[in-house]
């Protein structure tokens, strides 16, 4: 609509009609001239998922990037947005770390999809706030919660609640925050095991729990939660928050969750039982992983990362609660006076859901529309496969470090995705070598992503055993990975244990 039909058709709303300012807005003046941007862009960005292994898994930013962003200077007026695009395709896009590359096996990072992508492009069209009231985007967000739910086997009625939030940190404060509501005015202890994720400590920390509080039991052999230790180190004179882990994220070990969840039901009033399903959770979308995670479905409080194995783009994670109404009452406030809730219109008092009674944010993006579209096009059926085939290909490299033992080390039983290991030169290497190992084998790790070979990242196994960790969460990699990987992994060893520094150990 041109300026002057809107101040012709309106004209009780136009300005003095001497202000000679012209009114300003974001859109362009010529709408196709941006849809062709939006098109080549489109294209773009599909050329450069489909040429992902053509590329580098990650490249370093070079010292003139670098400058190029430093000295940019705060923009005061604006210029074409083809030249803004141009630049941003130049400076950002290949220097990323690479995690939605096949050959990326780092920290616990999702690939991401293509459909993940278009997803995001309608969100930020539609850039609704989804923090409640009448619009779709709530609708769409109660369903996909009522599919995780029955995903993870949680009652799908009203009475448990969720949220989509960022991850699992977020996820994590609000499972905390919902428990000490249970308990209120009574001391709170947390249990967990020494691999659980540093998350916690942080959640605890933020909460004002004092570390005190935070009880840490050892892990037995399978590197799980001593469940026995656990039991004679609780006190049931204060309340417990019990945390088990469906996935640690050092090796991937699952705790005993049904042992957990008998333990919390035994003193339902004082125990609650958490479970920390970042990683391993949605893999319950494979009927032959399933039972790793028996007992998380009993869990109070389940926080997991879609993010992640799920393959929707970052953020995306969720917290289910069992006591919905426990849920709200954690969070939600008498709304301020320009919250106030009306008998209809955009935000009803009645018959709507306003997930910012839900979480820690009021201002929320729209994560449903992207799990919406990401598990309707791909099916859980599919995900479930694709885990599968995560977790075969992690065991095939587990086996093959074992026939390489002979100069590789297998630094932990990998029974989900999680390879943890070590270059070791020679069986036979004394404990005395432990130092330079350590060192070897953490230049070992950088040359593989300087290389652009591969990304693992590194994992200290006991006091101070350096080892890689190698984590597959990637619908991209393929089985052949793993044996090209490991020759590489060999022949960078070779090269460096033939360097000054370390042909000492060659020589042992
Ligand atoms: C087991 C585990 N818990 C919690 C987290 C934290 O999740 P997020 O990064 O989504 O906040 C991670 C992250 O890797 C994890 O592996």
């Amino acid at each position: 609509m041109k300026l002057w039909s809107f101040r012709i058709e309106f004209s009780c709303f136009s300005s003095n009609d001497n202000d000679p300012k012209e009114e300003v807005s974001l859109d362009p003046s010529d709408w196709n001239d941006t849809r062709y941007l939006g098109h080549q862009i489109m294209d773009d960005m599909m050329d450069y998922l489909r040429d992902l292994r053509q590329r580098p898994t990650w490249r370093p930013i070079p010292p003139k990037i670098k400058e190029i962003i430093a000295t940019s200077v705060l923009p005061l007026h604006g210029q074409s947005p083809w030249e803004v695009y141009d630049e941003i395709r130049s400076i950002a896009l290949p220097y990323v770390v690479g995690n939605i590359h096949p050959h990326y096996w780092g920290y616990v990072q999702g690939s991401g999809s293509p459909i993940g992508v278009l997803a995001e492009f309608i969100t930020g069209t539609m850039n609704t706030m989804s923090w409640g009231g009448h619009q779709a985007s709530i609708y769409l967000e109660c369903q996909v919660l009522s599919w995780l739910k029955e995903l993870m086997g949680f009652p799908t009625d009203e009475t448990s609640s969720g949220v989509l939030v960022s991850g699992t940190s977020v996820a994590t404060i609000i499972a905390l925050a919902v428990a000490r509501n249970k308990f209120h005015n009574r001391t709170m202890k947390i249990y967990c095991s020494n691999e659980v994720h540093s998350c916690l400590a942080r959640a605890v920390d933020l909460l004002g729990i004092t570390r005190t509080n935070l009880i840490v039991i050892p892990t037995n052999s399978q590197r799980q939660i001593d469940v026995e230790v656990l039991k004679t180190s609780i006190d049931l004179n204060s309340c417990g928050f019990i945390v088990g882990s469906a996935g640690t994220v050092g090796t991937g070990a699952i705790d005993d969750l049904e042992g957990l969840a008998d333990l919390c039901a035994s003193h339902p009033e004082n125990l609650w039982f958490h479970v920390d399903g970042a990683i391993g959770a949605v893999a319950r979308c494979s009927t032959r992983l399933r039972p790793l995670f028996t007992g998380l479905e009993r869990a109070d409080s389940l926080a997991f990362d879609l993010h992640k194995w799920l393959f929707v783009p970052y953020e995306c994670g969720c917290i289910l609660i069992r006591d919905g109404q426990l849920h709200r009452s954690t969070f939600a406030q008498p709304p301020a006076s320009y919250l106030t809730l009306l008998d209809g219109g955009i935000t009803p008092s009645h018959g709507e859901v306003y997930f910012s009674d839900y979480g820690l944010e009021l201002s929320r993006n729209t994560k449903a529309i992207k799990v919406w579209m990401t598990l309707k096009t791909y099916g859980i059926e599919r995900f479930g496969r694709i885990m599968e085939q995560n977790v075969d290909q992690a065991l095939y490299f587990a086996r093959l470090i074992e026939q390489n033992s002979n100069e590789l080390e297998l630094m932990a039983k990998t029974t989900l995705n999680i390879v943890c290991f070590r270059y070791i030169v020679h069986r036979s290497n004394s404990i005395d070598q432990q130092p330079m190992l350590n060192e070897l084998n953490k230049r070992l790790l950088v040359l593989i992503q300087e290389r652009g070979i591969a990304v693992v990242s590194p994992f200290v196994v006991g006091t101070n055993t350096f080892a890689l960790r190698m984590c597959i969460t990637n619908h991209r990699t393929k089985l052949s990975n793993m044996d090209t990987f490991l020759q590489q992994v060999i022949k960078l060893a070779h090269e460096l244990v033939n360097t000054p520094e370390f042909i000492m150990l060659n020589k042992i």
